[in-house]
């Protein structure tokens, strides 16, 4: 089984509209130092290709839907996100890709670090043998 988690976040909703706030806690699993976000991303367009040595992440698709394909080295699993309220979470050691971008997509990413290129792997052989 790749290992991650669907975090459904508490909704602040009214006839306003809806909100979700996110920090530190019962829900919400890190300390967060960066947030990014990509969008105008092309349906056919594959992102990501990497994994990381210590970094977690919390994913939002804030906005449309993607896919991302998860892989641990032994197994793959597509998790499809359209829903804002929902965090998908994942560790180090995950080799992940995203792609399917509908055109109005936003994905968020919450991080527990700074940016830190030597935090990454982008190379898969390389990936592959991290994990032995
Ligand atoms: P990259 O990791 O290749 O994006 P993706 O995995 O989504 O395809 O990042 C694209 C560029 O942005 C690359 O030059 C690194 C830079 N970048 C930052 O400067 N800070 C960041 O927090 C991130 C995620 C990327």
């Amino acid at each position: 089984m790749v290992e991650y988690s669907l975090i459904n976040f508490k909704v602040r909703g009214d006839h306003s509209g809806s909100l979700v706030a996110l920090e530190k806690g019962e829900e919400f699993p890190f300390d967060i130092k960066r947030v990014y976000y990509i969008y105008g991303t092309q349906r056919d367009i594959v992102r990501g290709k990497h994994s990381h040595r210590k970094l977690e992440q919390v994913i939002i698709c804030t906005s449309g839907s993607c896919d991302f394909i998860l892989d641990n080295g032994k197994e793959r699993t597509t998790v499809h996100l359209d829903k804002p309220y929902q965090g998908l979470y994942i560790k180090h050691n995950i080799w992940r890709e995203f792609t399917n971008f509908s055109s109005d997509c936003v994905v968020m990413v919450l991080a527990s670090e700074h940016y830190d290129e030597s935090d990454y792997i982008r190379d898969y052989n390389q990936f592959l043998e991290t994990l032995k």
